[in-house]
């Protein structure tokens, strides 16, 4: 193997800039070029290159966004376009390819191998963390905290006016973002596809947790479940008190990675590189009980995961 690939693409997700940075000097420092090509698969077809050296990635972990820019490209699902990008890999002469994104961007990575031999590896990024089998993805973790941050100024000023806050995550099928940053803010409940919503109960836990003296109420609402517009119409009349929406939207998607992410995207970017070097590939590398593990495409694009509902019946009992 001389020369590898290497894309973002999909939803950005912080860490990706890390994880570059861990495949391009894993790869260099074992003699392997390193092509990135910008704008994720539409940079493939358009064969917009940069060949990426040790230095050129310095100084870029602890920048969010992605140095090598992300799309999602309709072009790259049909026949044709695949042909058109395996043609550039080929005249590149790229012998392996390391796509760092999510679901549609994984089984992108999955198409190429399968239907031209292509080597490649998966490395999970997204802050939805709905890939399968693997505990988090790139990125998740500094989601999480932008969240937090975020919604704690919310509590602020929901307890000075008494309000209830309906806060919008993102999440795209998943509860997972809305699940896990209501435990961490101590949300009044949180409304995810997976449990279908009961606003008739919903208002009665926000009306005894007022009863009980609770002076701020923060709804979590994951945008697969509803709009926070619709969870606020159903509430509204039903608390009898003042509701106010915030829509977080893409700020989720940006800022500095946390630590966590930095060290998940610099392993996974390590593993990827190490993988192919030893042969492996069709894989996407994952994070099972804290080790790196190599779980073949097809079972990490088989389903989505699962949420684990043991964290929903605490949040029920903690909020
Ligand atoms: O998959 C990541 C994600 O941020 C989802 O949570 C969200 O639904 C979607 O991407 C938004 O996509 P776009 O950036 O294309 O608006």
């Amino acid at each position: 193997m001389k020369r590898i690939g290497v894309i973002t693409s999909g939803g950005d997700a912080p860490g990706m800039n890390a994880a570059i940075r861990a495949v391009v000097r894993t790869a260099r420092m074992r003699g392997i070029d390193v092509i990135g090509f910008y704008h994720g698969y539409s940079g493939i077809i358009d064969n917009e290159i940069v060949e990426l050296t040790y230095k050129d990635v310095g100084g870029i972990m602890e920048r969010g966004g992605t140095i090598l820019r992300s799309s999602r490209c309709e072009e790259f699902k049909t026949t044709h376009g695949r042909e058109l990008a395996m043609k550039n890999l080929r005249e590149n002469g790229i012998d392996a390819l390391v796509v760092i994104g999510g679901e549609g961007s994984l089984t992108g990575a999955m198409l190429l191998e399968e239907e031209f031999n292509l080597p490649v590896v998966g490395i999970p990024a997204t802050i939805d963390n709905d890939i399968n089998a693997t505990d988090m993805c790139i990125g998740v973790d500094t989601c999480l905290n932008t969240v937090v941050e975020a919604t704690q100024k919310l509590k602020d000023t929901a307890s000075s006016h008494e309000r209830a806050f309906i806060v919008e995550v993102m999440g795209r099928k998943s509860g997972y973002i809305a699940l896990m940053s209501g435990i961490a803010i101590g949300a009044e409940a949180v409304v995810i596809p997976e449990v279908p919503v009961d606003y008739g109960a919903l208002a009665d836990r926000i009306l005894e947790a007022r009863k009980r003296g609770k002076i701020n109420c923060i709804i979590m609402v994951a945008e697969g479940a509803a709009s926070a517009y619709t969870v606020a119409r159903h509430l509204e009349h039903r608390i009898g008190y003042e509701t106010r929406i915030t829509i977080l939207g893409h700020i989720q998607r940006g800022g500095s990675p946390t630590a966590f992410d930095r060290i998940l995207a610099s392993r996974m970017g390590y593993e990827a590189v190490s993988a192919l070097l030893s042969g492996k590939h069709n894989i996407m590398i994952g994070l099972q009980r804290g080790k790196m593990a190599h779980v073949p495409l097809e079972e990490a694009l088989s389903k989505k995961k699962p949420l684990d509902m043991s964290y929903y019946e605490m949040s029920l009992l903690l909020s």
